[in-house]
């Protein structure tokens, strides 16, 4: 018999995050009772649950996916499993992280209410993957979202090949991060760019070969980088001016790659994003928008090498997802705020059992 635990409960739909974060609650989580779930049902006790900017978009209604409200936030977690159902293959006390595209509030089934802000969750056996390699709990839930994003974008929409050179914006952020580790195994150059010196001195310590703060003309800084030519690819998951500006730091014919947009995260209430057409045809660009959950429901056969590859690598010892802060599960709120004000390089992660 497993102990109660306690679970973050978001009841409704905040108008926005630092709302959101205000209006969620911690209650006490009794055990699931095993005689309720399916025997291809895990139960997972969680031991490190990334916060995540996606969290705090769909907690304040500016995502496109909404999980339904009462929920536990927390997109992606990993921990031991502490009970399996007779047809789940897996033995209890196994080391897991959990697909967030099958389980937790990204999933689109049943399992969607069960996120890792909690002592406990649930998913179906199809959703949990041992963990790779030596990463750790706080590691290994920074995975899967965040590289299998930077995968998408570089190799899949991106066509990156060794040699080029990529501009990372927010390179300090968790997909930001995730795309210059990618880069660099790809064989590119890359250029990061941030609000903050002192952030991306952290990137570059994490392989970005040059890093440009985002306080002066970036066209200028890029030009000088890449002896006047302008970068092949652009990954931009900042959005509003920089984006612009960005279209004038480019070659001929590279690619923009749409990741996200993290300076105008309001986009149910103000206008969205709008790119100069005369800079996209003058310069010859493909711009390329790249949601990576709804891609794969277009085509989930571009799944299967994608999370190969990444476990591979992460096995391998070529990953690993930087954490810089680690908070209790009483220091939810705290940890959420310190998400949304951009704190911290890579990842935030929370501790149930902590
Ligand atoms: N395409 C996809 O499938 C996909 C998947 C996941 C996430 N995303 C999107 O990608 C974007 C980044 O996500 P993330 O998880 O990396 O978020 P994050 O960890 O919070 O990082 C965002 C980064 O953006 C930079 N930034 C620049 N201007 C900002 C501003 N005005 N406000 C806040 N941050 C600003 C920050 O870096 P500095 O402080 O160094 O400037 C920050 O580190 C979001 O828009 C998210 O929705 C897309």
């Amino acid at each position: 018999m497993l102990p109660v635990g306690r679970k973050v409960v978001v009841s409704s739909i905040a108008p926005d995050p630092l709302a959101a974060i205000e209006q969620a609650s911690l209650v006490a989580m009794p055990a699931p009772d095993p005689a309720q779930l399916s025997p291809r049902d895990v139960i997972i006790a969680i031991a490190s649950a990334s916060v995540g900017w996606v969290d705090l978009l769909m907690m304040s209604g500016q995502y496109q996916h909404a999980a339904k409200p009462p929920y536990t936030p927390g997109l992606e977690y990993a921990g031991t499993i502490a009970w399996a159902g007779a047809d789940a293959a897996i033995a209890v006390g196994e080391r897991v992280l959990v697909d967030p595209f099958l389980a937790g509030p990204r999933s689109l089934g049943s399992y969607q209410g069960s996120g890792g802000f909690a002592t406990y969750a649930v998913a179906p056996i199809e959703a949990v993957h041992r963990i790779p390699g030596a990463l750790t709990f706080d590691e290994a839930c920074n995975l899967l979202g965040n590289y299998e994003t930077a995968y998408h974008c570089l190799v899949t929409r991106g066509r990156v090949q060794a040699g080029e050179t990529v501009l990372v914006h927010g390179a300090s952020g968790s997909v930001g991060l995730a795309a210059v580790h990618i880069a660099k195994l790809l064989g590119a150059t890359v250029i990061a760019t941030g609000r903050s010196r002192a952030k991306l001195e952290l990137v570059a310590a994490q392989g970005a070969d040059h890093i440009v703060t985002t306080d002066t003309p970036l066209r200028d800084s890029i030009k000088a980088l890449t002896g006047g030519r302008g970068v092949d690819v652009v990954y931009d998951g900042v959005g509003g001016d920089l984006s612009v500006e960005s279209l004038r730091c480019v070659r001929f014919g590279a690619r923009y790659l749409i990741v996200g947009w993290a300076a105008t995260p309001f986009v149910t209430r103000t206008q969205a994003n709008v790119l100069p057409t005369n800079l996209i045809m003058m310069k010859g660009l493909d711009v390329l928008g790249c949601p990576t959950a709804i891609s794969t429901a277009h085509d989930p056969s571009s799944r299967a090498p994608r999370l190969e590859q990444i476990l591979a690598w992460a096995g391998a010892g070529k990953i690993h997802p930087l954490v810089s802060r680690r908070y209790a599960l009483t220091e939810f709120a705290d940890a959420l705020r310190a998400k949304w004000h951009g704190e911290t390089v890579g990842g935030i992660v929370l501790h149930p059992a902590g």
